[in-house]
């Protein structure tokens, strides 16, 4: 099976490209400067010449913040880019498996979203990655939406580097306690996005690590995990503003996924530990 997976140099693409060639499969792993996804005639002319199977598209513009003063650039990315790629996979015949985000929720709710819960984005970042996931369908027929949050892996900046940098300099660190979501290790986004491009089960689904907790709980467990002695503050929201407003609630439920015979992700304390020992290697 030949495999396209676009963000290839990114925190999640790198780890799909390793799940994949572990397993064997023929994949084809792109960065801005092969595939420059907002380039409709690149990507036309990439997918035609590869005619890949599957094409796993991991590639966005990820920053929250920065969003909110570039909301073009990321809307050429996260919309523009994933249409031009809906377009050529339903030319070549090619399955798409879109990475989208707990971001398309306000975070209003107290219970964990479904998938075909209302969405309503709070900033620039859910609004481009929302139009993205309405425009694959509007291309296909036939599509996968991956919902995923609070993602970690070891070719990434993401939040357990940062606490463990913060803890390592600082000795205190000061972390929010009113936002709750789920933590998702990439390996096993990595093998639960394999598992389903296998599948004719086409449609949205969440996945994130089992279990849930605040950005709080997470450092916490971070530190008890490493080894190290760091004094962890709880904060509210309004003590660590942001440009971009975060949803304070943003657990998603994973029920498709058991529904649909497929194997959940596993709890992300257990997650964690993968990440730091495959981090020691
Ligand atoms: N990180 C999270 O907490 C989180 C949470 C929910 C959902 N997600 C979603 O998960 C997916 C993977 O995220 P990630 O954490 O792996 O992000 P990442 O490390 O920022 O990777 C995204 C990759 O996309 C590439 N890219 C940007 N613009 C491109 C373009 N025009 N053409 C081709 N490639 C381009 C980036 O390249 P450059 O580095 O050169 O810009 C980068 O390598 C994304 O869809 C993201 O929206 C992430």
């Amino acid at each position: 099976m030949r495999v396209v997976v676009t963000g290839a140099a990114g925190q999640l693409g790198q780890d799909v490209m390793k799940e994949l060639s572990r397993r064997k499969y023929q994949a084809f792993g792109t960065d801005r400067h092969q595939l420059d996804i907002t380039n409709e005639a690149n990507v036309q002319e990439y997918i035609h010449e590869v005619k890949p199977d599957v094409i796993l598209h991991c590639a966005a513009y990820t920053n929250v913040d920065a969003a909110e003063e570039n909301e073009e650039l990321a809307y050429q990315i996260n919309t523009g880019g994933t249409e031009n790629l809906a377009r050529a996979a339903k030319q070549v015949g090619a399955k798409m498996l879109y990475i989208s985000t707990d971001y398309v929720f306000d975070g209003t709710a107290s219970e964990p979203y479904e998938v075909n819960e209302p969405t309503k984005p709070l900033g620039a970042y859910g609004r481009t990655k929302l139009s993205g996931e309405q425009l694959l369908q509007q291309n296909l027929e036939e599509f996968f939406i991956v919902r995923t949050a609070w993602v970690f892996g070891v070719y990434g900046n993401n939040f357990v580097k940062t606490m463990i940098r913060l803890g390592e300099e600082r000795g205190e660190v000061g972390v929010v306690h009113d936002q709750v979501g789920s933590p998702t290790y990439t390996v096993d986004l990595a093998k639960f996005m394999i598992e389903l491009m296998e599948t004719e089960k086409y449609g949205i689904y969440h996945a994130t690590n089992s279990g849930i907790c605040s950005w709080y709980e997470f450092a916490v467990e971070i530190f008890k995990q490493a080894s190290l002695n760091v004094v962890v503050n709880p904060l509210t929201t309004d003590q660590f503003p942001r440009p971009a407003a975060r949803p304070k609630y943003s657990v998603l439920s994973k029920k498709k996924i058991v529904e649909q015979g497929l194997t959940p992700l596993r709890d992300w304390k257990e997650g964690l530990a993968a990440y730091l020992e495959e981090s020691k290697r």
